[in-house]
């Protein structure tokens, strides 16, 4: 694998201009930062943080106020860059009077890729994002959380081999969230680079390799989520089914050490799964037709840090 950098940003900073062209919001300041081949990298801030306007940066939307980017070594708006490069914008702006399959041939043709490569990928993405029953619906009837899923599937049809997602999981229930990271450590799997920008610490949390943190446009800091918390010195120790002695046990050895006993807290997110997953079983061992499974919903909760 190359070592270019994928994403390599040098002291990027962006000031959006009022009406009359004077500066007015400082939204990036000094962003240096690089994202390498195969990581799935997320941009975690606050609204307002500046994520959007370093993607926007990023892709050659608007232009830096000061500093560089660069995207597989080269300037944003080079034609070979955009090729390789799949985007979810923070809103999906789809035609309400298209259905999914001519959605995903109309950005297809837009990337000239050939109508049987367009026609394989739409019945292939179409069934990863969970739309094949509404597939032949117009998408003005789709709901924000099936319009999303329609929007990963458009940031897909190139193949790209870098993909930025602003806000993935914004307009989804517990389940579709898991599912779109699901799709990401998939992403991951397949050798593709991901940029996952999100408010929400779960988003990142779960699935990036490393994380830059933003606030009012500065970057905080940046590391994996090991490295972010190296300064928690808690460890917790699980036990399946312990007996009073063995729990008497782990206290008296911890001596003044010990934080707390008590069951693990377990994510709500994997807890949620189960539920929903074990609904949908019963569903179907009662009528033999009930909806399918989340992926990886049956597999065990995350631990949690203490
Ligand atoms: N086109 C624009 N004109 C003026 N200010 C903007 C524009 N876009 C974003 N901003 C401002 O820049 C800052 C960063 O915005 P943004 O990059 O969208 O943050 P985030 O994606 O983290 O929510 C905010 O204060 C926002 O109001
Ligand atoms: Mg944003």
């Amino acid at each position: 694998m190359s070592d270019i950098p994928v994403l390599r940003t040098v002291h990027l900073s962006k000031v959006y201009a009022d009406f009359w062209g004077r500066p007015r919001v400082t939204a990036l300041s000094d962003l240096s930062l690089e994202v390498r081949p195969g990581e799935v990298f997320g941009l975690l801030g606050p609204n307002g943080s500046g994520k959007t306007t370093t993607i926007k940066l990023l892709l050659g939307l608007i232009r830096a106020t000061r500093g560089d980017a660069f995207v597989f070594g080269k300037d944003p708006g080079d034609r070979a860059v955009k090729a390789k490069v799949g985007y979810l914008p923070e809103e999906t702006y789809l035609y309400k009077f298209l259905d999914a399959d001519e959605t995903l041939r109309f950005f297809g043709r837009l990337f000239s890729l050939p109508s049987s490569v367009i026609a394989a990928r739409t019945d292939e993405l179409i069934e990863r994002v969970g739309l094949a029953k509404a597939r032949h619906r117009r998408l003005g009837e789709y709901s924000k959380g099936m319009a999303r899923r329609l929007g990963l599937a458009q940031a897909l049809i190139n193949d790209p081999s870098l993909v930025v997602l602003d806000e993935p999981t914004s307009g989804l229930d517990p389940i579709g969230s898991a599912e779109v990271k699901d799709l990401i450590v998939d992403l991951k799997r397949q050798g593709k680079t991901v940029l996952l920008c999100s408010h929400l610490l779960a988003d990142v949390e779960d699935v990036c390799d490393r994380i830059a943190i933003l606030h009012q446009g500065v970057l905080r800091e940046c590391g994996t989520v090991a490295e972010l918390l190296r300064a928690d010195h808690r460890v917790a120790v699980e036990l399946d089914r312990p007996s009073p002695e063995q729990i008497e046990a782990v206290k008296a050895a911890a001596g003044s050490a010990l934080r707390s006993v008590g069951p693990p807290r377990e994510r709500l997110e994997a807890h949620f799964r189960r539920i929903i997953s074990d609904a949908n079983s019963q569903a179907q061992g009662s009528v033999g037709n009930g909806p399918p499974h989340p992926p990886g919903a049956a597999s065990a909760p995350a631990p949690t840090p203490p």
